[in-house]
């Protein structure tokens, strides 16, 4: 197949509104006249209820306005419908099962510190609830007309817009007060392609709705035998902030990152035009949309995606515990020390933890391998254990393909039961030069010890080698805005919060995320130069956000949002442009 330029459901909806009203959008400064700042609920220029009837019946009835769910736990309030018992199972539901619960919900925030109690099930009935952070409507997208009635509806009315999916992103990117929000998460069409055909690659494709989740595309590719990058998370969805801002996932050693897969987007930009962005076509949005971040630069409604011939993968677990923590941190930095040897000219993945007592592999993902290799993987490593009088477990399995093998570690599918709720969360990338110098390794490893001394925080970590020079042991792919930090990588490293989250105690929170702030971000930084996975860092996070999330390629980015959109209806934290804004007091989003 070759991709089309021009759409068909492009041509057909111009000529459909083409007596009508246009689909074009005001080109007028935030505010219009000399407003900074965007309305919110309450302020004279709010849309009428009129005005968003209309936009009811522009989009087919498909506006939800926000009721947020916690709205039984509350006797004050606009939304008040106190019921205990429905109180009390809706607090089970948040600390058992978290973003499954929270995920197909319209508007809802998942982020406690975005929903900052304004209406939850841990505080008192007598606490007002509120819609806060929550966007205040949200449009059930279907399709491109939509997503421009509702573009155009915020630009004309000087309101915040967001696009949310999931709603899963820690920084908050998907939800905004007072916003009007187009809601992706029920597009969830998926077509698998086996002879996909362009200049630049020919073999199998998926083509996922911006709603499907990865447990939703993990099964269906299943049954067509084929394998394809998404997140460990069945929850998080593949197409919004995952495959725009990086992806990682166990595959990631053999065919590169998330972003380095799609082949096309279908989007339509700021502005409101529908297109497809590729290689050769829109090529800067394409290259802005691989790796720039969800949220910036336009609303994609699909992208299709390299799939790869199943098979089969070794897998396996290994656990080093130990009290004595002088030993126990001296493997640790053996094991980073011999880490890019394990994912040199490979298709290996190995995710692992360290707490205060433990080394703990939780899976060797060997793909195309057998149990033969994790030996051979781990023959340096072993006597080394042996030498310090450092017990171990270990343990191998032949999975028949990387379905079985992802199922045993993050299944059972769709969701899984290994999605993190709300941890506390900070992230490296740590370089190859990092580990292999000696005294960099020390450090770096003095300061997991560190950080998990006393027991609070624990470190994840994902082996990979995404090296895209020529010759690399990953296919080619299309030039795209991947911080270039990864491409020298060795690791990816969360310290992080375990679960499950302070709900019922905001002032420990407070403090926990205080020493993220003052002591572990600064440390890491300083112990690992370079950048941080942009999906998987607190919203409290306050270091040099361009060079951490984007590096090199900030300003190119930032030259394609102003192009792309100029009256920027797309904000988010950390977001490329996002310091030309700031929020009033009253929490407006304002130019700065
Ligand atoms: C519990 C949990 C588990 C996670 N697991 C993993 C994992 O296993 N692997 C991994 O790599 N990452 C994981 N992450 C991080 C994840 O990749 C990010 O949170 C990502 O932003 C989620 O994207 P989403 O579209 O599902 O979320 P949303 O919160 O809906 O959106 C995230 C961002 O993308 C934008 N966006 C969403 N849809 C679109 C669209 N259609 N077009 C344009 N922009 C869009 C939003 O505006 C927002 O900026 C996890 C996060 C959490 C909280
Ligand atoms: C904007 O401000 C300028 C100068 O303060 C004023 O002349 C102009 O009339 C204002 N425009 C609107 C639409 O309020
Ligand atoms: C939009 O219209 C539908 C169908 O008439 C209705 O069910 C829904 O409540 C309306 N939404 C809003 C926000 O009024
Ligand atoms: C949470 O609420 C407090 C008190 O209203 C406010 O000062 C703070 O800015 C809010 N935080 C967020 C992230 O909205
Ligand atoms: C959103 O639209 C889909 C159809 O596209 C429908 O199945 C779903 O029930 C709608 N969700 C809500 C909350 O209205
Ligand atoms: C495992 O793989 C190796 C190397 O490819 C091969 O030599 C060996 O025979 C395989 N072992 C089994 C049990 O299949
Ligand atoms: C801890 O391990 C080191 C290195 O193997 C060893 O020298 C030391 O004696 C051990 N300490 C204790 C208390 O066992
Ligand atoms: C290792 O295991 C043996 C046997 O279970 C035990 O006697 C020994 O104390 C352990 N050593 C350490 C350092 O934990
Ligand atoms: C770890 O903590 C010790 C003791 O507080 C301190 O001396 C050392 O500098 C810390 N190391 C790092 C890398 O932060
Ligand atoms: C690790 O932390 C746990 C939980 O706080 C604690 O019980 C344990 O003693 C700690 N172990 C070491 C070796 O410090």
């Amino acid at each position: 197949m070759v991709a089309p330029f021009l759409l068909p459901a492009l041509l057909a909806f111009f000529a459909a509104t083409a007596s009508t009203s246009t689909p074009t959008i005001h080109k007028v400064p935030i505010g219009g006249g000399n407003q900074t700042c965007r309305y919110i609920p309450g302020d004279a220029g709010w849309p009428s209820q009129r005005q968003w009837a209309r936009l009811n019946s522009t989009v087919g009835g498909r506006l939800i306005a926000t009721v947020p769910v916690a709205h039984v736990c509350h006797l004050q309030g606009q939304f008040a419908a106190y019921d205990q018992e429905s109180c009390s199972t809706l607090g089970t539901a948040f600390q058992d099962s978290g973003p499954a619960t929270l995920c197909p919900i319209p508007g809802e925030v998942l982020n406690p510190y975005w929903q900052n109690e304004t209406c939850s099930p841990f505080t008192a009935p007598g606490v007002s609830c509120e819609l806060g952070n929550r966007a205040a409507y949200s449009i059930n997208v279907t399709g491109p007309a939509d997503v421009q009635a509702g573009l155009a509806f915020a630009t004309a009315n000087n309101i915040r817009l967001v696009i949310r999916n999931t709603g899963i992103d820690y920084l908050g990117k998907s939800t905004g007060q007072g916003a009007l929000a187009l809601w992706t998460y029920n597009l969830k069409a998926i077509e698998i392609i086996p002879g996909y055909e362009t200049p630049l690659y020919t073999g199998p494709t998926v083509k996922l709705g911006a709603g499907v989740t990865a447990g939703e595309a993990y099964e269906a590719v299943q049954g067509s035998g084929y394998r394809i990058i998404a997140p460990e998370c069945g929850l998080t969805g593949v197409v919004g902030g995952y495959a725009q801002g990086g992806g990682q996932s166990q595959l990631i050693t053999a065919y590169g990152m998330a972003a380095d897969q799609v082949l096309e987007w279908e989007l339509v930009t700021p502005r409101g035009e529908y297109l497809l962005a590729t290689p050769e076509h829109n090529s800067d949005l394409y290259w802005a949309l691989a790796g720039g971040g969800g949220g910036t630069n336009g609303v994609v409604l699909g992208a299709t995606f390299k799939a790869y011939p199943e098979g089969p993968v070794a897998g396996g677990e290994m656990v080093v515990q130990s009290a004595n923590t002088t030993a126990l941190f001296e493997a640790i930095g053996i094991w980073f020390h011999q880490g890019p040897s394990y994912v040199e000219s490979s298709r290996n993945n190995i995710q692992f933890f360290v707490t205060n007592d433990t080394l703990t592999v939780l899976n060797f993902v060997m793909p195309d391998q057998n149990a033969s290799s994790i030996d051979e993987l781990l023959g340096p490593f072993l006597p080394e254990l042996g030498r310090l009088g450092l017990n171990y477990t270990f343990t191998t399995t032949d999975y028949p393909t990387y379905l079985d093998s992802f199922i045993a570690s993050y299944g059972p599918l769709p969701y899984g039961d290994l999605c993190p709720s709300f941890p506390i969360i900070s992230s490296r990338v740590i370089p190859r030069a990092t580990v292999l110098d000696p005294a960099a390794n020390r450090r770096l490893v003095d300061l997991y010890r560190n950080i998990t001394d006393g027991g609070t925080w624990w470190v994840g970590c994902s082996f990979l080698n995404v090296d895209d020079s020529p010759g690399s042991a990953r296919p080619p792919h299309p030039p795209n805005s991947v911080h270039p930090v990864w491409r020298s990588a060795v690791a990816y490293c969360n310290p992080q919060t375990h679960g499950p989250y302070g709900w019922k105690e905001p002032a420990a929170v407070t403090a926990l995320r205080r020493t993220l702030v003052d002591d572990i971000f600064p440390a890491l930084e300083a112990a690992t130069p370079g950048g941080a996975v942009q999906n998987e860092i607190d919203p409290t996070y306050r270091g040099d956000w361009k060079e951490t999330f984007y590096g090199a390629n900030y300003d190119r980015l930032l030259s394609i949002k102003h192009a792309y959109d100029p009256s920027f209806n797309m904000y988010g934290l950390f977001a490329v442009g996002s310091d030309e804004f700031r929020m009033d007091k009253a929490g407006r989003l304002c130019r700065a």
